[in-house]
């Protein structure tokens, strides 16, 4: 054999299993599922969490957020309907609605239906997610005990204008934070400039948990009372968060999608559990908090390759001194259902209808015939991009070219 025929059957075989390698790089690329959103928690931090007896997270989130004191409940949407429940029975039950923008989450307005209060909506900027400040300013009046903002996708949404029409009818003001947990504006974190914030660490949230929720706010009376015992040790929340990060990999997430779970889902249901955050899932929020800056930087960076390759009118507009966190990326696309291979990488709509719209809910609307046309638009128009840590800088790129070019 000479060296020559060594060589070429060497670089032959090394040839064979490149090609071996890039079709078996392709076809696990071909079946790869990204999620919309992921969990990742360190089998360390889940058992270190099941044998700690005592937990310090409420203390260690007051210190993340600056405040004196925060509160734990089993979720955001439990605190939420608590507190209402709290401020209605103060008000002596004589305001009776709550302001929520036309697009939210549908557990917002299930709060509100369970503290036995009216919904109503105000419209939003199709441009920039905002509140539309004629809308509110409409919308407020001398029923209205309560409004809420939100900080969707942990971009933040600026409190003072808002908290001007508050005042001016005599309503409290909430910052729904659930999803904007280590966001600021003007160097404050989100959630905590308004009478009342709540967060919520449920899949794909910031700290995302799969359970759990806090609220802040400034009458620490108040937030006493929202206190409550955790209901059970917390094992059932826990595997659940055990289970998600095995099912959110890539070659593992088309199995969920697929099963009629509806996972991802956003369904209305006011029959929800009120109860505390268990001590169990406490825990293994002290042994991850500290995780969430470097979840958060990921998350901007990845946002950051999106905003490059969009043009302006393609993204929502995000105000002077903020610090958004994206716990996924929001761009305006056109109506429909988004394509197969956009799916797979984890391209998503949100919630599918404004709140007017979503029939459940109808009953508990203060006006019935309310309509918002920005959140209108919003609903048909917004779709989302995966910003979590299973999003490398080349497979971002790839996602914003395949969104760009449609
Ligand atoms: C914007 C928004 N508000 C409120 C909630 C309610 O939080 P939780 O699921 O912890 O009840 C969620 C999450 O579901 C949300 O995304």
């Amino acid at each position: 054999m000479s060296f020559n025929t060594i060589n070429y059957e060497l670089s032959a075989s090394s040839l064979s299993a490149m090609n071996l390698e890039l079709s078996a790089g392709q076809f696990f690329k071909k079946l790869a599922w990204y999620p919309p959103a992921e969990t990742k928690i360190p089998l360390r931090a889940i058992l270190s969490a099941l044998l700690s007896k005592s937990s310090n997270f409420e203390k260690t989130l007051c210190i993340y957020l600056k405040v004196e004191k925060c509160v734990l409940g089993n979720s955001g949407r439990s605190l939420l309907s608590s507190l209402l429940e709290i401020l209605k029975q103060r008000d002596n039950d004589e305001r009776n609605e709550v302001l929520i923008p036309g697009y939210t989450c549908y557990s917002v307005a299930a709060s509100v239906a369970r503290a036995g209060l009216k919904i109503r909506t105000y419209d939003l900027d199709p441009l920039s997610l905002e509140p539309d400040l004629d809308s509110v300013t409409q919308a407020a009046g001398e029923e209205t005990l309560a409004i809420i903002i939100q900080h969707l996708f942990g971009i933040p949404t600026p409190v003072n204008r808002i908290q001007e029409i508050g005042k001016d009818v005599g309503a409290y003001l909430i910052e729904d934070a659930a999803q904007a947990l280590g966001g600021t504006m003007n160097g404050r974190p989100l959630g905590t400039a308004a009478d009342f914030g709540f967060y919520s660490f449920g899949r794909g949230k910031p700290l995302p948990l799969g359970g759990g929720g806090a609220m802040v706010g400034k009458d620490l009376d108040t937030l006493s009372n929202l206190r409550r015992v955790g209901d059970g040790k917390g094992y059932v929340q826990l595997s659940s968060t055990l289970i998600t990060p095995f099912m959110s990999l890539p070659f593992c997430y088309w199995i969920p999608e697929m099963l009629p779970l509806g996972l991802g889902e956003t369904i209305f249901d006011p029959n929800f559990n009120v109860s505390g955050m268990p001590l169990v899932m406490q825990n293994l929020a002290e042994n991850t908090i500290a995780s969430l800056d470097d979840l958060n930087l990921h998350r901007r960076r990845v946002a950051g390759i999106y905003n490059e390759t969009f043009d302006d009118d393609f993204i929502f507009l995000v105000p002077d001194d903020a610090s958004p966190i994206y716990t996924r990326f929001p761009a305006k696309a056109s109506t429909g259902t988004i394509p197969k291979d956009l799916k797979r990488l984890g391209v998503r709509r949100m919630y599918p209808k404004a709140i007017p719209d979503v029939d459940t809910i109808k009953p508990y609307l203060a006006d019935p015939q309310s309509n918002t046309p920005g959140a209108l638009e919003i609903a048909r128009n917004l779709i989302t991009l995966p910003t979590h840590m299973g999003i490398t800088e080349n497979l971002a790129k790839e996602i914003a070219h395949k969104v760009k070019v449609g």
